[in-house]
């Protein structure tokens, strides 16, 4: 029976347990897109985990849009995430690169001068951007030229190099949340007539482009795909995921990757549809503790389990769950805030 302190063989890696660290936005890279200081602190803290997937970072200045989160574009980016991947191994962990572009949940003040937002159509979405000038109406999205997306797709092989230049073990293309490679995949979002909308395989194309552009940069064994069906976030609706992320993973089972993170966020039970379709490595995260994720690897329904919140405020979660010890509560406060409060100040046990 597979527990969450088995060890698990990802590609050329071998993760000494089963507990993976989950992407998530802190919001501690300086205005430039690089990591500060108490990044490398904070990550090298959590180096336990069998794997940290690090917070989404952007391929390029266009693919920016919310307040003092990391890029992956500069050689300033660069070697800024240096000291952070660095500091992870230095203390035994593994560490990869979540890459994304956000398309239309940008705002033009957190974008180079005169760049507009873009998206696969010029569908608006509903609510504010929380930036550090104050709450920002959303925009309509320029939808994006035909001749524009092998751009786009290039900057995702650009930055999957630059992960590697700057020494993370893989890369994760955040395909979830709701940003564009989201976009892309939700018909409520994209209503495009060429190639990259209408029909379910039109609109899987894009992922799939940009998948294999990091896979040409790193590598399929050190590629991964987060995908978070239906998420109640950044208007998102995938009215026929039912059709989309089964044919999504059957193209993802062409190119032997390295793993698929499934968040079960919204009313479609992605493990329950994907896990069984994916011939790979499935993560399963979202809303669970310690006794759902050892229920789903003795089951058999998942490979390893991902854990967000729980890992901000318990460094040292496998530990943790080994022991039985207690667990401290995160402060959603203090997300997305400057500095180490709520960051690196959590103790371990
Ligand atoms: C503060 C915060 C920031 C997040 N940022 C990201 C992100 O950058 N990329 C991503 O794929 N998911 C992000 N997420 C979602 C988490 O990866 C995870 O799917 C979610 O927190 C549910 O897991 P949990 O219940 O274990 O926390 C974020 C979540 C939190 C709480």
């Amino acid at each position: 029976m597979t527990t969450l302190f088995d060890p698990l063989a990802l590609g050329p890696i071998t993760l000494p347990n089963r507990l993976i660290m989950a992407p998530m936005t802190r919001s501690r890279a300086d205005d430039e897109g690089v990591p500060t200081d108490i990044v490398a602190t904070y990550y090298a803290q959590r180096a336990s985990a069998g794997l940290i997937i690090s917070e989404a970072t952007y391929v390029s200045p266009g693919a920016k849009g919310y307040s003092r989160i990391p890029g992956l574009h500069s050689a300033a980016q660069v070697a800024g995430w240096r000291k952070v991947t660095d500091a992870v191994h230095a203390k035994g962990g593994r560490i990869f690169a979540q890459l994304f572009h956000m398309g239309r949940v940008a705002v033009p003040q957190l974008l180079p001068e005169g760049v507009q937002p873009v998206a696969p159509s010029a569908i608006a979405i509903n609510g504010k951007n929380y930036t550090d000038f104050g709450p920002i109406d959303y925009v309509t999205p320029r939808a994006l030229e035909l001749e524009e997306i092998p751009g786009i797709v290039a900057e995702f092989g650009a930055a999957a190099r630059n992960a590697v230049a700057a020494g993370f073990d893989g890369v994760e293309l955040h395909a979830a949340s709701g940003y564009l490679v989201h976009q892309f995949l939700d018909a409520s979002i994209n209503s495009r007539t060429d190639a990259y909308g209408g029909s379910v395989a039109n609109r899987v194309r894009f992922a799939l482009e940009v998948l294999d552009a990091i896979i040409g940069a790193v590598g399929a064994s050190r590629t991964g795909i987060k995908i978070s069906p239906r998420i109640k976030f950044n208007d998102v609706a995938d009215p026929d995921a039912e059709e989309v992320y089964p044919h999504l993973a059957r193209e993802l089972n062409a190119r032997g990757i390295a793993y698929l993170h499934g968040a079960l966020q919204g009313a479609y039970d992605v493990h329950a549809a994907i896990r069984p379709v994916f011939k790979g490595l499935y993560f399963a995260g979202a809303g669970l503790d310690q006794a759902k994720g050892a229920a789903m690897l003795a089951e058999g329904s998942a490979d390893a389990v991902v854990y967000g919140k729980l890992f901000i405020s318990n460094p040292d979660l496998p530990q943790r769950f080994a022991d039985g010890a207690p667990l401290a509560a995160d402060d959603p406060k203090t997300h997305y805030a400057k500095g180490p409060e709520g960051y690196t100040d959590y103790p371990a046990a």
